[in-house]
């Protein structure tokens, strides 16, 4: 399938059918999460496959009690791996000089001193699964399965959970498996709409 149809076809399911994901397609999404982009090739990432039935009820609980998401056959706990104590930065550290000049070096230093430096580090690596998370939902797409993005969750709840180590945080949860109901059409912004042309006019 050409990436623009899977694309076109990839669309958010929070329902269903009883019909298991087989090890080859998980294994397929999991390559594909390997192949993200990340920066410094930092690949600071962790997928989590969850079948079993007790796991995926709590995390739904975790999930604001969308306990549908139990129902999916596979759900993927993506995970950031917190590698670095943002407190104990170098002042030349590549991230650092990078963080600085993206958001200002007066935020970056707040949110890097932060006190509770669990959570102030769970919160600067809140986008890591984000892009071979997406990877493997339309992988997932190819294969004729649907899923569905959770970032209603307690993520330290969810963690505790999965039984993580201290440096591993579980951000998202990705419910798989087939739809069981016929998907409604939704409403999308023209390309027009969401783009400009050199300056904003
Ligand atoms: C970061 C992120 C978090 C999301 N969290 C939830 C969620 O907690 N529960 C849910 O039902 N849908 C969630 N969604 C799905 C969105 O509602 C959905 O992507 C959006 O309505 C567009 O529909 P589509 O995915 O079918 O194109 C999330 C999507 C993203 C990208």
């Amino acid at each position: 399938m050409e990436i623009l149809d899977c694309m076109k076809k990839r669309r958010s399911v929070r329902s269903f059918s009883d019909q298991k994901v087989s090890d080859e397609i998980i294994s397929d999404m999991l390559e594909a999460a390997r192949l993200a982009p990340s920066g410094g090739n930092g690949q600071s990432w962790m997928f989590g496959v969850i079948r079993d039935e007790t796991l995926k009820n709590e995390l739904a609980v975790a999930a604001g009690e969308q306990m549908w998401i139990a129902r999916a056959p596979v759900v993927i706990a993506c995970c950031a791996v917190l590698n670095e104590d943002l407190s104990n930065v170098d002042e030349d550290d590549f991230g650092l000089i990078v963080n600085h000049t993206r958001f200002g070096k007066e935020f970056v230093d707040y949110v890097y001193q932060y006190p509770d430096k669990r959570m102030s580090n769970i919160f600067w690596n809140n986008g890591v699964p984000a892009i071979p998370g997406e990877h493997m939902f339309l992988v997932a797409t190819c294969h004729g399965l649907n899923a569905c993005w959770i970032g209603y969750l307690d993520v330290r709840k969810a963690s505790e959970i999965l039984n993580l180590p201290d440096d591993v945080v579980c951000l998202y949860l990705m419910p798989v498996g087939y739809a069981d109901q016929p998907i409604k059409e939704i409403e999308r912004k023209s390309a027009e709409e969401i783009s400009f042309v050199d300056r904003w006019k």
